[in-house]
């Protein structure tokens, strides 16, 4: 398994790129399944998840290709195979968002349960709930969902319990082709839902409301193929942002909505670092300290909880302390083990976190637990005097495209360790 070796305590100074986001281009991608026709679509992140997704599809009989521009072409008219299969689902639960197009379009589908995840339980009762209410007859049957329409699926009213932003998007694209109206309420209001909605249109489905708690959608016979582009990685984009930030350096990220990270640029600027927003583009520097400033994650337009470890990093050098309450998922504080390894000062009470800033952290050797949680080992590495030696980075490698080369432009000192399996083979056979 690769390592990632940073020697840190260096100020990152420059502009970067954003790449396209991985959770609009997820849902992009299996919106495909409705079409009847070619989809090509831009900007598609070079990441394991998306290669996952489109291995997917290519599974279920549609022809996936890239063009020599990076656009990605899915052809789903030949698909023929209504099916996630564990082995596909278990390592990415957004696979769980070709349920929702694969019964639309088929009638019927079956599609792995994506079973314990690192950050917390993850049902997908909500999805299940709002495809009965729609009509589908659903069971589980050894580990997949088994689901099933006669005719087409009915427009239904249907009331989320709580925000899901894979749930809104998977009856939204559902929906698109089901008979009669779709309301959903206490919907997902995240720019990557917005993105789906905009292509789905594009597509020719019939939507209002989108960025809203209230989607309504008209239900249509077809789709057609359509051209369509991923918006930018905000995620990626705080992360570069707080890099800078973590360096006491100046970090511009371009090709961005800077709108769509309002919750996470207000709290750094309350924290006392410069922000700078023009068209398309933003910039973070610190010519001082930060001080410590307090976040509790909800959904957009809060404060994302995707950013919520990266923020950590960030308040463990702050001066004075800050209180990081984690109100979306019920596991996601696994980095604040392998932050306290580089001397961070943080106390866990639940889903309530203290960070005591320090003047410094200190490099040591960590282990990436979960996507964000190994992007906030990153930063706290970036920012600590010495070594430090991330394992375990095929969970960046999910979310992060390029990341060493991204932070390398902007000044990082970051390399990364590929074991050669030959001496990994040998060193077994010498110890058994
Ligand atoms: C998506 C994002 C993920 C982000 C999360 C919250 C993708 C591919 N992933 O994940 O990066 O961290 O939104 O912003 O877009 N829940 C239920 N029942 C359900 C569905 C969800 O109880 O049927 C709960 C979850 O356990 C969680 C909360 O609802 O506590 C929100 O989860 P959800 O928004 O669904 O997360 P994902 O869509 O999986």
């Amino acid at each position: 398994m690769d390592s990632i070796i940073i020697r840190g305590d260096r100020p990152l100074v420059g502009t970067v790129e954003a790449s396209g986001a991985k959770n609009a281009a997820l849902p992009l991608l299996a919106a495909g399944i409705l079409a009847d026709g070619p989809m090509v679509y831009h900007r598609i992140p070079h990441l394991r998840d998306i290669t996952t997704m489109m291995t997917l599809l290519a599974n279920q009989g549609a022809d996936v290709s890239m063009d020599d521009q990076g656009r990605v072409r899915v052809d789903t008219s030949a698909s023929h195979l209504p099916e996630a299969p564990y082995e596909l689902v278990k390592t990415m639960r957004a696979s769980a968002l070709v349920l929702g197009p694969l019964l639309a379009r088929f009638g019927h589908a079956r599609v792995s349960l994506p079973g314990g995840c690192a950050i917390g339980a993850r049902p997908m009762d909500m999805h299940l709930k709002g495809l009965e209410a729609m009509g589908a007859s659903i069971h589980v049957d050894q580990g997949y969902v088994v689901a099933k329409t006669t005719g087409r699926l009915q427009g239904a009213r249907i009331v989320f319990d709580k925000v899901t932003v894979t749930g809104t998007e998977n009856l939204m694209m559902a929906a698109t082709m089901a008979e009669g109206d779709t309301v959903l309420e206490n919907a997902a209001r995240e720019p990557e839902v917005v993105n789906l909605a905009q292509s789905l249109m594009a597509m020719g489905a019939d939507i209002e409301g989108e960025g809203s708690g209230y989607i309504r959608i008209r239900g249509m016979e077809r789709l057609n193929g359509a051209e369509v582009s991923v918006i930018a990685d905000r995620i990626e984009t705080a992360t570069y942002l707080a890099a800078g930030l973590i360096t006491g350096g100046d970090v511009t990220v371009k090709h961005v909505d800077a709108g769509m990270l309002d919750a996470f640029l207000a709290r750094v600027a309350e924290a006392g670092a410069n922000v700078e927003v023009g068209d398309g583009w933003v910039r973070c520097s610190a010519s001082e300290r930060l001080r410590g400033v307090n976040v509790q994650t909800s959904p957009h337009p809060g404060f994302p909880t995707d950013i919520q470890a990266q923020f950590m990093a960030l308040m463990c050098t702050a001066s004075g302390s800050s209180v990081i309450s984690e109100t979306i998922f019920e596991n996601r504080f696994m980095h604040v083990q392998e932050l306290r390894r580089l001397g961070a000062n943080i106390v866990l009470n639940g889903s309530t976190a203290v960070v005591d800033g320090i003047d410094f952290l200190s490099g040591a050797p960590v282990m990436a637990t979960d996507l964000r949680a190994s992007a906030s080992l990153v930063l706290a590495g970036l920012a600590a005097t010495g070594e430090t030696t991330i394992s375990r980075v095929y969970h960046i490698d999910r979310g992060y495209e390029r990341i060493e080369e991204k932070l390398r432009a902007l000044g990082a000192s970051i390399e990364r360790i590929t074991p050669n399996p030959e001496l990994f083979r040998s060193s077994r056979l010498a110890t058994n």
